[in-house]
């Protein structure tokens, strides 16, 4: 049986990830960020000097492999780990476009599908409420303001060009960022990160944590 999907999107720093991971781990379910699948498939064209017009060719001969370690996943691209590397300034500056390719989002779609045929997922990105799993009964959309998102990447001393990627995620043909129909919108600018999980975990009901 398929398994539950709790999708949570929004802009860069909106407190996805955190809120995410946090809400995972109080119902155990796994966490899983479709930003790293995107992330590390830029860390290989990036490594390996890809061109855009080989992209194609590149992506039909890799192996992307999923790892689970405790309530979140590895990721490894032909055997390497790519953990280490998914903030890489390099990654962070060409991620949006890699992005972008239809390619690129179909390979990632089908594995975050696989994932879901498996586990109860909380999975965070930017079209999951809207492309990945439009049929999820349980939508997040969380946002914050451009200046408090760009402060909070700073905090964590990571140089990330969020604005340039946000107008590239909001822009671009195949699955952009938008708010997915249906999803419960929430701004995060004054919230603490306990303050948006719990909203999400109340705004949840009744559902069940997964089996251990
Ligand atoms: O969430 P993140 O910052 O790690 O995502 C990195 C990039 O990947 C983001 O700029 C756009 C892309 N992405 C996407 O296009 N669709 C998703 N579901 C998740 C991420």
């Amino acid at each position: 049986m398929a398994g539950r999907v709790i999708a949570i999107d929004g802009p860069a720093a909106s407190g996805k990830s955190s809120v995410a991971r946090s809400v995972a781990s109080t119902l155990g379910f796994l966490f899983v960020s479709s930003g790293h699948f995107y992330r590390a498939l830029a860390w290989g064209t990036v490594i390996e000097s890809i061109p855009d017009e080989a992209l194609n060719d590149w992506l039909m001969s890799r192996h992307l492999g999923v790892e689970e370690k405790e309530n979140s996943i590895s990721l490894l691209l032909d055997g390497k780990d790519a953990t280490s590397h998914l903030s890489d300034p390099e990654v962070a500056a060409k991620v949006s476009q890699i992005a972008s390719f239809p390619c690129m989002r179909d390979f990632v779609n089908s594995r975050l599908h696989a994932l879901a045929e498996e586990r109860d997922l909380v999975m965070e990105g930017r079209d999951i409420g809207s492309v990945v799993f439009p049929d999820t009964p349980w939508k997040f959309y969380l946002d914050a303001s451009p200046e408090e998102r760009a402060r909070r990447r700073a905090r964590e001393g990571d140089v990330d060009p969020i604005a340039e990627r946000d107008r590239l995620d909001s822009t671009r043909v195949t699955a952009p960022l938008v708010i997915p129909e249906g999803s419960d919108v929430i701004d995060t600018t004054r919230m603490t990160l306990e303050q948006v999980v719990d909203v999400v975990i109340s705004r949840l009901g009744n559902l069940q944590p997964s089996n251990p």
